[in-house]
């Protein structure tokens, strides 16, 4: 099972982006195959609906979510939304990439939980005709804290992200094993 993982910060060690490697490295012990697009190491040009689409990065990101069969779109809660930079990557994508893929939503906030970025993500996941993942996963406060080792400080949010990737990577397989 090939999952991609965008991480949606322009921050160099976003807690979000520690939280996608924690997911990534979960989800290789699980036996998946992953790839993790870092949107600040790996930055797009703004979406411009004008002009042909022959940056690198973008195509790299267009081909990393056509080629999963499941993905993760990480974000920080900005504003009560997600940041722009995932939003710029996403207006690059559509059908071709999402149509019929279980998509898992995950966001980091200031406040306790980030359910607007999440629910914003949810929204756009829908109009890309993605399936939205109903279980998601949002750290806030002090969840946010990584060890050195790159593992969540708390249990809890590590027993969260563990069934909820189990979660998601089960909704993947049914839906892969139904398809025609
Ligand atoms: C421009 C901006 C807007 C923010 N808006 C919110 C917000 O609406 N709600 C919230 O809980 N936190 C907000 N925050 C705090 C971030 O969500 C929080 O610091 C988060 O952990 C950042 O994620 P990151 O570590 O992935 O960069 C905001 C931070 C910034 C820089």
């Amino acid at each position: 099972m090939n999952i991609a993982v965008i991480a949606g910060s322009n921050r160099k060690n976003a807690t979000s982006t520690q939280l996608c490697r924690y997911i990534v490295k979960q989800l290789e012990e699980k036996g998946c195959q992953t790839k993790l697009f870092d949107l600040y190491a790996k930055p797009l040009p703004f979406y411009c609906p004008d002009e042909e689409q022959a940056d690198e990065n973008v195509r790299a990101l267009l081909r990393t979510l056509a080629e999963a069969d499941g993905i993760i779109l990480a974000t920080s809660e900005y504003h009560g939304s997600i940041t722009g930079v995932l939003k710029n990557a996403l207006d690059f994508a559509g059908f071709d990439q999402f149509d019929g893929k279980i998509v898992l939503s995950v966001s980091s906030a200031g406040g306790a939980v980030g359910v607007s970025s999440l629910q914003h993500l949810q929204t756009i996941v829908r109009n890309v005709h993605g399936i939205n993942c109903p279980e998601w996963i949002s750290i806030g406060g002090a969840q946010r804290e990584f060890t050195p080792e790159g593992e969540p400080k708390d249990g809890k949010t590590k027993e969260r992200v563990l069934r909820t990737l189990n979660y998601f990577t089960s909704m993947i397989a049914a839906f892969r094993g139904n398809a025609s």
